[in-house]
């Protein structure tokens, strides 16, 4: 028999059913605004771009971020800047701290100010532009990591937005037309469900639009509590209608924006929760402190934090001066794997979120400080 490259081992040696929990890690507002003040004095980068990564510690090449799937980039923009088109298969949330901009995507623009968020759908051509008088700065959040990881993140500078491949053309084929999924064979062989359908369903799939869109900030903020006792909710989802059920912002994360008015009644010290998908919270107004995995951590704005690793336990308390986080979760992501388990009572069940029966009376993360 000829040499072989593979090997065989036991199935439960490969497959031990590993949680390995990073440990959380804040970056404070004085590394965050220093890196951004460095990045406008430097010369621009690749593409007119002054961006760096923020690195985690243990966080590994291929795909270095601040969890092992997601990234974070600070990005920044002199008065007058612009960066070059640029289209890639990872995508993106973007949280705007300063200054003012103008974005395109695709056939979108927007203009977007401080707090406002909005996504950058993949393989869309973008670009950004500074059209105000302040450093024009920005968050960004992407799954690039995880597609480095996997030797898939496809990246193409240099495009044009007359470029049709810019995502916007109809696919072409030499294929007859009527082989299309409308009258591709689709039967039912078994009660239980089970069908076979012709190769059309996979090369030609019903497409859902994605289009880069906006929350401004005075839009957004009108949903939130601001004055104790409004009765407005102290966290919203920002909502993108491409990704239904799994209720996301992009495919890969939801974007939510927190806020308790000054006056509210401090949460109760207790345990956390736990899911495996992962948190990165900004802290934009306001500060408090975290619980995570027994170490505290004490926050104010200004300040990014991986605050819920993976499997971590959390529970995160406000201070008494209100507060304001911007959460970034691979949620949509994992609910898609059918991989997004989630624990809200340490002795309470592990539940496949979007699976089986979720949380029910339950309005914002320990909500009710048990
Ligand atoms: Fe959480």
């Amino acid at each position: 028999m000829p040499e072989q490259a593979f090997r065989f081992i036991p199935a439960e040696t490969a497959r031990e059913g590993t949680m390995k929990v990073w440990s959380p890690l804040l970056v404070p507002r004085e590394a965050i605004e220093a890196e951004i003040e460095r990045l406008a004095e430097v010369p621009a980068g690749q593409g007119g771009r002054r961006s760096s990564v923020i690195v985690h510690p243990e966080s590994t090449a291929p795909g270095l971020g601040l969890s092992p799937g997601v990234d974070v980039t600070i990005n920044v923009l002199k008065p007058g800047e612009e960066t070059e088109p640029v289209r890639h298969n990872s995508n993106q949330v973007e949280f705007c701290l300063r200054g003012e901009g103008e974005v395109r995507a695709g056939d979108r623009q927007i203009s977007v100010s401080k707090w406002s968020a909005w996504n950058i759908p993949s393989m869309k051509v973008y670009s950004h532009r500074n059209n105000g008088k302040d450093l024009f700065v920005r968050l960004t959040y992407s799954n690039a990591p995880m597609l480095e990881k996997l030797g898939i993140h496809h990246i193409e500078r240099g495009v044009a937005y007359s470029d049709l491949r810019g995502g916007n053309s109809p696919a072409t084929t030499n294929a007859p037309a009527k082989y299309t999924r409308e009258s591709a064979p689709d039967f039912v062989i078994t009660e239980a469900g089970a069908r076979v359908r012709g190769y059309e369903f996979l090369t030609d799939i019903e497409v859902v639009e994605n289009h880069m869109i906006h929350w401004p900030w005075e839009k957004v903020s009108e949903h939130l509590s601001m004055t104790y006792g409004d009765n407005k909710r102290n966290i919203m989802l920002l909502y993108n209608p491409a990704t239904e059920r799994r209720n996301g912002t992009t495919h890969s994360f939801f974007a939510t924006l927190a806020s308790t008015a000054p006056g509210t009644p401090p949460r109760k010290p207790g345990r956390g929760h736990k899911h495996s998908s992962v948190a990165i919270n900004y802290h934009y107004k306001g500060f408090g402190s975290s619980v995570v995995d027994g170490q505290e951590f004490h926050w104010r704005a200004g300040d990014l934090m991986l605050s819920a690793p993976a499997w971590s336990e959390h529970a995160h308390y406000p201070g008494p001066e209100g507060h304001g986080i911007l959460t970034i979760q691979d949620h949509p992501l994992q609910i898609g794997m059918e991989s997004l388990i989630w624990q809200e009572r340490m002795d309470g069940p592990i539940l496949t979120l979007g699976s089986e029966k979720g949380q029910t009376g339950y309005v914002g993360p320990r909500q009710e400080g048990a």
